[in-house]
């Protein structure tokens, strides 16, 4: 089956060295990798995995989360581990996860609450040592264990956390590589001292533009589209509008697709495919703020100063409260939290720092405060 447009991958030579360094030395810090929705974080991490560790030598126990329903212990159990040798599991497993393999009387323990779930891993790890393979621990979307306790009121994740702190840390009998957007959940870890002193965070950005340049200048090497190539000046303006966020620069490529003519994309019909998502983004910050003045001042303030310095942080909202748009400190906090939420902006835990989430949000809410004035 030949498709027109592939996945691509581009660039990220630096990340790849990095985890490289990373796996190559001893096991003593858990690994965060964080970014904006969407950055190629997941994608980063099959990469590595994929042409980077062989299984000869790694034995990689793959978590992906975010497919998985998680709401209570016996779901956790599900996700973590399996029966030996189950077919009846392997076939409903539509994707491949390397879950901890265990034997009937272990798995039963566990359902049973007879065995800790921890000291079980702990004692596969060590089997995985012993036959002198590198056992490697990758979680994606990690915050999904958020809300989950055993009995007894003890929090999954605190337990998990005190484990891979033990696992690097302390034994030193496995790397730990942990993925997560939710910048508020790396910023709650990493406030935890304990964490703090045992892990280690890399950012996961979206790609710079000559990356996006390089791409879009090879279409059909980089993403299989031989259907259209497209003019420096369009290239400039897709930058323009969508900066590094390859997610929505490989969604227009795609609807670019629908409309190119004689292996060209035409100008009008090109501007009228971006203008949908600058309108969307527009329209999402109309929902959220129109007619609601605090709301809209908070806007105003944030896009001045990623404007002036490519981000926004909490200590310059200071205007907002002394316009009295928010009665203190914990109300204007959580307003950005819901921001951060709803996916206008992206938070930097290390630096404290808020930007949009893609270029595009910026464009499409420069559109709603200028509508906003003019109606003034
Ligand atoms: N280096 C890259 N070059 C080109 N496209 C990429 C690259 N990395 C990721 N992508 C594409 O970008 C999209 C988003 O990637 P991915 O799901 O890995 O991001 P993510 O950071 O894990 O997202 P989320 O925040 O939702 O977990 C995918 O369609 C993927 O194919
Ligand atoms: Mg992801």
């Amino acid at each position: 089956m030949h498709y027109k447009k592939e996945p691509a991958f581009i660039n990220r030579q630096s990340e790849l060295a990095y985890l490289n360094s990373w796996i190559k030395e001893r096991p003593e810090h858990i690994l965060f990798l964080y970014g904006p929705k969407s950055s190629g974080k997941t994608t980063l991490i099959y990469r590595f995995i994929e042409r980077n560790l062989p299984r000869t030598e790694y034995d990689i126990k793959h978590f992906n989360l975010r497919k998985l329903l998680l709401i209570n212990y016996e779901s956790f159990l599900r996700a973590f581990f399996e029966r030996k040798d189950s077919e009846q599991i392997k076939e409903t497993r539509q994707y491949d996860l390397k879950v901890f393999k265990l034997s009937v009387e272990t798995l039963k323990g566990l359902e049973d609450r007879n065995l800790d779930p921890f000291i079980v891993m702990e004692k596969e790890l060590e089997k995985i040592n012993k036959k002198g393979k590198r056992p490697l621990i990758i979680i994606d979307e990690l915050q999904a264990l958020a809300e989950i306790y055993f009995n007894g009121g003890r929090e999954l994740l605190n337990e998990m956390f005190n484990f891979f702190v033990a696992m690097t840390k302390e034994s030193h009998l496995c790397h730990v590589l942990i993925a997560s957007s939710d910048g508020y959940f790396i910023e709650r870890l990493y406030n935890d001292s304990k964490l703090r002193k045992t892990s280690r965070l890399y950012e996961v950005d979206y790609l710079p533009k000559e990356d996006i340049v390089y791409w879009l200048k090879n279409l059909e090497k980089e993403s299989s589209i031989s259907d259209y190539t497209l003019t420096n000046e369009q290239i400039k303006y897709v930058w323009q509008h969508f900066g590094g966020s390859i997610w929505e620069i490989s969604n227009v490529l795609g609807e670019f697709l629908l409309i190119c003519k004689d292996r060209k994309v035409d100008w009008d019909e090109m501007e009228s495919v971006v203008a949908k998502y600058i309108m969307q983004s527009m329209s999402y910050f109309e929902e959220y703020a129109a007619l609601d003045t605090p709301r809209t001042e908070l806007l105003r303030e944030i896009l001045k100063n990623v404007q002036i310095m490519g981000y926004a942080k909490e200590s310059q909202m200071k205007p907002m409260l002394d316009g009295g748009y928010f009665p203190d400190k914990a109300f204007l906090k959580e307003e950005l939290h819901y921001l951060v939420r709803q996916n206008f902006l992206y938070y930097n835990p290390t630096r404290g720092e808020y930007k949009f989430q893609g270029r595009s949000m910026e464009i499409g809410l420069n559109m709603f405060l200028r509508q906003v004035d003019s109606v003034l």
